[in-house]
This record gives C-alpha cells, structure tokens and sequence, in this order.
C-alpha cells in the first residue's frame, strides 16, 4: 500500500512480481486534500492481506511532512503483520531543528523499517549506498534478496567519509532552504499556489497549460518536471539549485506565464 501520489518505486517493484507469477496487488490511497498522507484512511485500508505499506516521509513528489507523533499513532494502530516502510530520503531538508525523526520507531517496533539514501543530502547519487533500520527479522530477510548487491568497499569508504562531513551537510541544506526562501515570496507576488515541501523541491502550480510551459522552460534550458500522476496534473515539480539557477528558473518562468501561452 502506498500513498496516491507518492514515490512509487517498491510499488512498481511489488507489481512486478505479477511478471514473475507471485499475484501482488497495490492499494494506492489518496492524498488529503491538502496533500498530505491520508493516513486514516490507510489504516481502514489495511486487510488481513496487506503485507506492507510504504510511507515517504517527506513524500515525493508533494514534499509534504508527517510528523513523529502521527506516525507513531498509524504505526500503534497497525497489525503487527504489517511492514511499515519509512523513506526518509528527504529528511535532511526538514527546515524544523525541534523535528523528531522515525528512526526511534524502528528501534521501539520490530514491523517498522526506516530507509535512508546516500543520493540527497550527500550528494552522492552514483555511489548506489543506503541503510535502513530496522528489527533483525527485517534485516535478515533484506539480506537474503540482497546478497549480491552488497556495496563496495570503496563505496563503503564514501559513506562512512560523507556521514562524518557536517560542513556540507549544512551547506546542502542551507541551499535548499535559500531556494524555498527565494522562490516563495515571488510565487506569492505571482499569486500562484505552492506546496511548502520539505524536500529538495516542491510543487507550484501553474495551471492547466503546465506541458506547454514546461516545453517552453526546457526551450529556454530550464529543467523541471513534471511527476505527479492526474492528481497534479497543473503542476510543476522544481528541485533546488543554486541561487543564479533559481533567479534563471523565476525571470523565465514569470516572463512564460506573462505571455500566457
Ligand atoms: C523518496 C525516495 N526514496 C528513495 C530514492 C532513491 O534514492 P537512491 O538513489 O538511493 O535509489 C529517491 C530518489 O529520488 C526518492 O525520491
């Protein structure tokens, strides 16, 4: 089970399974209406069938936060049989320094994962390296599906190396947190609505003419995108970048929408 829109990628891997004669059907529960996990209806969702429900927190693309506190409420209201999986790929972007993060929940419940990615926050995508956190039983299954693709030593190296570099943790961060800064106040001159993620992007939205002025930001070499599924249909997808990169990204975009193509 996963949110509608959420990230997608364990969905589409346990759909696969059907390729391989293992029947796996995915519950996908809409967003609220202010794009945020549903995760009442998630719980009533959940059936004697449900193996695992996957919550990326903060969600991609909405970038939208749940707190420690909801989730220990959905996790205390699960079945035991139920894996509840915790993508915390964005949460190093999380503005709030009093946020609690959910790897305590993993600890305190053997049903709860919480993954992590080497590929955001420190900036090392081509490296292929995460961790999770979780209970032994969860781990020893993950490493029985994962015994040849063991990361490298090297690759190894780089984490324990990028986890010590705080300098550029903090400057990744700060980086994203001066793009939402740059970005907000000129949606609000532009009246346009946002979500204020807490990722390393967010979602504006810019009507129902959004392919077109997405064809037109990349003529004019800016790149956004435009994930989201039907539920945001009229929106963009913009991720950070430097301070010049965004001012390209705004002048182009508010010069596009003024022309109204
Ligand atoms: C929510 C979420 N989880 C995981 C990942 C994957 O990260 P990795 O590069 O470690 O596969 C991404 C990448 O975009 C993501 O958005």
């Amino acid at each position: 089970m996963e949110a509608e829109t959420g990230y997608g990628s364990i969905s589409r891997v346990a759909e696969g399974y059907n390729d391989k004669e293992i029947p796996t059907s995915v519950i996908r529960v809409p967003l609220t209406a202010d794009y945020r996990h549903d995760l009442d209806a998630m719980r009533n969702a959940i059936t004697s069938k449900t193996s695992m429900v996957v919550i990326t927190n903060p969600n991609n693309p909405t970038g939208t936060l749940l707190s420690y506190e909801e989730l220990e409420q959905f996790v205390n209201a699960v079945p035991k049989h139920v894996i509840v999986v915790i993508d915390e790929a964005y949460i190093h972007f999380v503005r709030d320094p009093n946020y609690k993060r959910a790897i305590p929940l993993a600890i305190a419940n053997d049903n709860v994962i919480v993954l992590r990615t080497f590929s955001k926050v420190y900036g090392l995508p081509a490296m292929r390296l995460g961790y999770s956190v979780s209970s032994t039983a969860i781990q020893e299954k993950i490493l029985f599906y994962m015994a040849d693709s063991i990361p490298g030593v090297l690759t190894q190296i780089a984490g324990m190396e990028a986890v010590k570099d705080l300098a550029h943790v903090r400057r990744s961060q700060q980086a994203v947190w001066d793009f939402r800064d740059q970005c907000y106040p000129v949606f609000d001159r532009m009246g346009l609505e946002y979500i204020k993620g807490e990722g390393n992007f967010f979602q504006v939205k810019v009507g129902s003419n959004r392919t077109e002025i997405y064809r037109e930001l990349g003529k004019r070499r800016v790149q956004v995108s435009t994930r989201g599924g039907d539920r945001m249909a009229e929106w963009l997808r913009v991720s950070a970048g430097t301070a010049r990169e965004t001012e390209v990204f705004l002048n182009e975009l508010e010069d596009i929408l003024s022309k109204s193509i």
